[in-house]
């Protein structure tokens, strides 16, 4: 992201940037589109009319391909984009990047079922910042591990019943504690600024908007998530995970292992609003023999003595990945979609 208070090159850096490190290797498209974006003042005057916030790549090209914006080359998408403006700012002021990403339950998977095995006791999950609460069905999606010389199974067979949950294919390195079969998960809530309903239409396009154009398979095993959660949907309290975290807890069922996770979310909040949810995780882990998984970028990494580096660990390591924390202790580098998971 650009600093604060250089609007104008600012944003076209930020294009920039966006097109040349964060797209090629997952769209092709957006990084050709970002790119051109960059170099054309007129539109980044008009991206600069919106705050901060809502000038990033990814929210403004979600929302056109919301409006139906096809892969095609510059030209065309700007055509598009002069046709559909105040539409793309309308969806753009409305709406945020809230991409609920269920591959992520594959670098979870491990973790939850040693949780359950540890405890002899089944799950009650939490999940902050859950988008629409995707992730809170590690018990009914299907897995692939793969560690390079064999693929590990698990998961519901559904035979019949349409449609078939995703399976979330996963690479794995190192001493990865696999489990022989699902946890079993009795309680399962979220809380989100804004939840999204897999119920509402809008929602759903929403967040199949959000996944980049080139990733079909993406979209796919989202569309099975969907369908798995509308069977059962999970209780999602609007609000800020400070505000909301302990009294949600405090409904958990007291015979359940409690955790709470969150992935791709500390980002979103402020250095103050980090050590505030990590005094509250201590606080719950005292109190209720709480767990906590967090599974988040290098940048927003939080430990259980609050400090951001891990001192062990190479930092090039963690570059465009995630780092899974138990109770505050690293235990895994992960793909940030759930792709791979290398265990420590
Ligand atoms: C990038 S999405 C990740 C969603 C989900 N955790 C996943 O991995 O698929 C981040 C989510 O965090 C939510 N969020 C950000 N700040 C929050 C806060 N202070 N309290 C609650 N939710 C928040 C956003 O609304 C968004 O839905």
């Amino acid at each position: 992201m650009p600093a604060a208070g250089a609007p104008g090159s600012g944003t076209a850096e930020w294009y920039r940037h966006f097109g040349t490190v964060d797209a090629p290797s997952s769209s092709p498209c957006y990084a050709d589109w970002s790119l051109h974006i960059a170099d054309d003042p007129g539109l980044i005057a008009r991206i600069d009319e919106w705050p901060y916030t809502k000038r990033q790549p990814l929210l403004m090209l979600a929302a056109a391909r919301f409006l139906g914006a096809r892969v095609s080359p510059y030209p065309e998408f700007r055509k598009f984009l002069d046709g559909h403006w105040d539409e793309v700012a309308r969806i753009v002021l409305s709406r945020a990047t809230q991409t609920n990403e269920v591959g992520r339950c594959a670098t979870l998977l491990p973790s939850l079922a040693a949780i359950a095995s540890a405890e002899g006791r089944p799950l009650a999950l939490i999940e902050v910042g859950a988008s629409a609460g995707l992730a809170l069905f590690p018990d009914r999606y299907g897995y692939e591990f793969d560690d390079g010389s064999s693929v590990t199974r698990l998961g519901p067979v559904r035979f019949g019943e349409l449609p078939e949950p995703p399976v979330l294919r996963c690479r794995t390195a190192g001493p990865v504690p696999l489990p022989g079969s699902l946890p079993e998960v009795v309680w399962r809530t979220g809380i989100d600024l804004n939840p999204l309903d897999v119920q509402n239409p809008d929602d759903v396009a929403w967040l199949e908007a959000l996944i980049w154009p080139e990733q079909e398979f993406r979209r796919e095993r989202l569309r099975r998530a969907i369908a798995v959660a509308r069977e059962d949907p999970p209780l999602l309290v609007a609000g800020d995970l400070n505000d909301q975290l302990l009294s949600l807890a405090g409904l958990a069922p007291a015979d359940a292992a409690l955790v709470v996770f969150h992935s791709a979310v500390m980002g979103y909040l402020s250095a103050d609003g980090r050590a505030r949810f990590r005094a509250t995780m201590q606080a719950l882990a005292q109190d209720r023999g709480c767990h906590w998984l967090s599974n988040e970028g290098e940048t927003v990494i939080i430990q259980e003595d609050g400090s951001a580096v891990v001192p062990e660990m190479d930092p090039s390591r963690l570059r465009g990945n995630f780092l899974l924390l138990h109770n505050g202790r690293p235990v895994a580098i992960t793909g940030p979609h759930g792709q791979s998971l290398d265990w420590l």
